[in-house]
């Protein structure tokens, strides 16, 4: 920002920021976000590299090529291009020298070559690359074509351009930093998703999407981006194929999508169009090719599988800011036992902490945190902790003294801990791109166990710090270990989140050896799931940010992080009964199913929205508690093969078009087509079905798709289908786990995985097989090994949609 856009950027934001910062915490916290907003811009002016012209680059002209395993590396002119597929049939493509390695996104050290996978002289002088799954063609002057076996194109790939910046004195003339741009084309039917975690999509149109962390401050509605996951992510779905291309490169960019259009036979096709321009950092990416469950299943092969959240976490959460006292937590959690309403988990907000210090407890407010703890367990109700990165800038605290004389701070480019603003006040910001000073962070969750937490939020970790201008985080300059190699906040700050997320994991790891630890945050980045999930952050109550929740939802679970859900009722206001009534039967079929407001924005409590709310909450509460064997097997499928648990409609055909542009429902598993109310009056809805037959869970009947039906959603529910021959784990009587299996359609069968809960340690799950059929007029349901012949399904079974329901034998 040069000094013009910096008063601009004053004149324009200051009052508002101010004003709001002061209604929030008062005037004197609205003047530090000015102060700590000019710490900030001061800090960049002299710590960032200024000057020093600009030199534009493209590839040039090829001039040979080296085979190396599973690929090999194509000189250019200017540059060089490694192609390399991976075991499994991911392939990397590495500019300008790039390798996989060191990547955060990468779970481990980088694949395997596929040595079956060789570099041979292509037509018109180019290279390509032939793989099981993939070609990759690499022309003269540097455009890369992503074809599949059979050779249709399903991504071409310009040749990019860099601008080197070239230091001023002509002793250091190398480049300091590249920016660069790639453009891509795709096919014109394609469809673009992914990104992390958008407000807009599922489905991606066309605009300008940024990759940069950002609590948007204050709540957000559709059309706010970026948010507080950005992902370099994109799974691009069409006719030819589906494929997902990943840019591991944490720096600022901006990625502009365009979707393509045919030109109804007449040839003329206009392509799909995708633009990735960064700020700096390598130009390496990966890309997976195949049906949608298979390029998951790579993605997280190659990025790690998702943690495994304990049953508990599985079942239904209130959180609150502003409990402000144990009689109010126990209050609330009578509430729910006293109208026969299952709650699984109470989250406790910074009000609950000793003036915001994270690690810390109001004792005035929660004298007994242990003892509260241990009669919630007794109930059956677990405690959970938010944790902020945020540390209260003041000597003689324990955590600010233990950092402090660790080093643990982010430092400036003179040395000095650099200041932000949070919530405790003046604060200083743990560099978890080190690994002591994830270790150092990881042992203060000892505090939280011993306060009695199950599990933990991590939150404000874009990192946040409150600004009256200017960006609302840390000053690019400043500086972070990144694993030794050095660097600053520039290549730091979208992957803070997931690096604080590590450090939270691992400890709790060591902490708490026998138990998975439940962590969910904010803010995260590729590879997020191999320590937790996230949430929705402070999405707006209204019915725009009902439908930016399940966007978000869906979209991070194609890019990997299957675990998340919104705040049911929204952050920021107060929902009318209706609203909230209609969010909390969506959450109640997503993974994280988790009531929450912000201080001011009213009660979420089913009770507090009259009787008629009530009892169809109860009736979502029990249907989920129902599901619960099912959840638990979503979890271990995710965990075992990338599948999320909630998936777009066209996950097993993503060819069908009119599938991939339906964002309103989705499939929650194998088994049930879920599609939730979203508009404010409505009471019937239509839903749009996938091939094969589906039941009306309400009703029994029975329709058969593809094509679409209209169902009715009275108050009292949404439309929840099955799948014929489906196979659902559910919670019987006295609490055993039966089946209930949908009647499959005439002379078809059904089958399932079913994968039973074996506690919250690390248990190997058993997983299990069943098949659905008719035989001799009823429909039975039977287990199958390996190698064995079918036989009795071992569980009661309750058979449904053959109009006469039967009861579990
Ligand atoms: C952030 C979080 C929100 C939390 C609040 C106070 O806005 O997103 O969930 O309640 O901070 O900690």
């Amino acid at each position: 920002m040069d000094g013009h856009d910096l008063v601009r950027s004053v004149r324009m934001l200051t009052a508002d920021r101010v004003i709001g910062a002061a209604r929030m915490f008062g005037t004197a916290q609205g003047l530090r976000s000015v102060r700590s907003a000019w710490r900030r811009h001061r800090a960049d002016a002299v710590g960032l590299p200024h000057g020093g012209a600009e030199m534009a680059r493209v590839p040039g002209p090829a001039y040979g090529a080296d085979p190396q395993p599973g690929g090999g590396v194509v000189h250019f002119a200017r540059s060089s291009l490694r192609v390399r597929v991976a075991a499994g049939g991911a392939v990397f493509c590495g500019w300008d020298g790039a390798g996989p390695e060191p990547s955060y996104a990468l779970a481990g050290p980088c694949p395997e070559a596929d040595r079956r996978a060789v570099l041979e002289p292509d037509t018109g002088g180019g290279w390509r690359v032939v793989s099981e799954r993939v070609m990759v063609a690499v022309s003269r002057h540097g455009a890369v074509e992503v074809r599949t076996p059979g050779g249709v194109v399903l991504r071409r790939e310009l040749p990019p351009r860099w601008w080197d910046r070239v230091a001023q004195e002509p002793a250091v003339r190398r480049p300091l930093a590249s920016r660069w741009v790639q453009r891509s084309e795709v096919p014109a039917d394609a469809r673009f998703f992914g990104l992390g975690g958008r407000a807009d999509g599922p489905r991606l149109r066309a605009g300008s999407y940024r990759l940069w962390n950002t609590d948007p401050g204050g709540a957000f509605v559709p059309g706010d981006d970026p948010l507080s996951i950005t992902m370099p992510v994109q799974l691009v779905v069409a006719d030819a194929g589906t494929h997902l291309v990943f840019h591991d490169n944490s720096w600022d960019g901006r990625v502009r999508l365009r979707e393509g259009a045919e030109g109804a036979g007449s040839g003329h096709d206009r392509p799909g169009r995708c633009e990735l321009r960064m700020d700096g950092g390598p130009l390496r990416y990966w890309i997976l090719v195949g049906a949608p469950a298979r390029v998951l299943q790579g993605w997280t092969a190659l990025t790690g599988a998702p943690a495994l959240p304990p049953r508990w976490a599985l079942g239904h959460q209130h959180a609150r800011w502003g409990f402000g006292s144990e009689a109010e937590v126990r209050r609330v959690v009578a509430g729910y036992r006293e109208r026969g309403l299952p709650l699984s988990a109470v989250h406790l907000d910074i009000d609950h902490y000793d003036g915001h210090r994270v690690f810390t407890v109001d004792r005035a407010a929660f004298p007994a945190l242990p003892a509260l703890a241990r009669e919630l367990r007794a109930q059956g109700v677990r405690l959970v902790s938010i944790v902020d990165p945020g540390v209260k800038a003041e000597p003689g605290s324990a955590v600010y003294d233990s950092g402090a004389a660790a080093g643990a701070f982010v430092r400036d480019a003179r040395g000095r801990e650099v200041r932000g603003l949070v919530w405790p006040g003046e604060a200083v910001f743990p560099d978890f791109t080190d690994a002591r000073v994830r270790k150092w962070w990881g042992g203060l969750y000892a505090e939280r166990l011993a306060q009695g937490f199950s599990g933990v939020w991590h939150d404000m970790n874009e990192p946040v710090s409150f600004a009256a201008f200017g960006e609302a985080t840390l000053p690019r300059s400043a500086r972070h270990a990144l694993e030794g190699r050095g660097g600053d906040h520039r290549e730091a700050h979208n992957i803070y989140g997931l690096a604080m997320a590590r450090a939270g994991y691992e400890g709790l790891c060591q902490l708490r050896p026998q138990e998975r630890p439940f962590l969910f945050s904010r803010s995260g980045w590729a590879g997020l799931q191999r320590y937790g999930g996230t949430w929705s952050g402070d999405v707006a109550t209204g019915w725009p940010g009902l439908r930016a929740s399940l966007s978000l939802v869906l979209g991070l679970g194609l890019c990997g992080v299957p675990y998340s859900g919104p705040d049911v009722g929204g952050f920021s206001g107060v929902p009318s009964a209706e609203l909230y009534l209609r969010w909390f039967q969506l959450a109640a079929y997503l993974p994280l199913f988790r009531t929450h407001s912000a201080l001011y924005a009213g009660r979420r409590e089913p009770w507090e929205y009259g009787p008629e709310v009530l009892e169809h909450a109860r009736a979502a509460l029990l249907e989920r508690e129902r599901l619960l064997p099912y959840f638990v097997t979503l979890a271990h499928l995710a965990r075992l093969t990338g599948a999320p648990y909630v998936r777009p409609v066209w996950w097993e055909e993503p060819r069908d078009r009119a599938l991939r542009d339906c964002g309103d429902a989705f499939l929650l598993g194998d088994a049930l087509l879920v599609a939730p109310v979203l508009e404010e009056g409505v009471r019937q809805r239509t839903v749009r079905l996938p091939r094969g037959r589906w039941y009306d869970t309400a009703t029994g009947h029975a329709y058969d798709g593809p094509g679409q039906v209209r169902l009715a959603t009275p108050l009292s529910r949404i439309a929840v289908l099955a799948r014929a021959g489906a196979v659902l784990p559910v919670t019987g009587a006295q609490g055993r786990m039966e089946l209930e299996t949908w009647a499959p359609a005439a002379g078809r069968t059904g089958s399932a995985v079913v994968v039973p809960d074996a506690g919250d340690g690390w248990q190997r799950p058993v997983v299990e097989r069943f098949v659905s059929r008719w035989a001799q007029g009823r429909v039975v349901v039977e287990r199958t090994e390996e190698g064995q012949a079918a036989r009795e399904a071992g569980y009661p079974v309750r058979v449904r949609g053959t109009g006469r329901e039967s009861r579990p034998d």
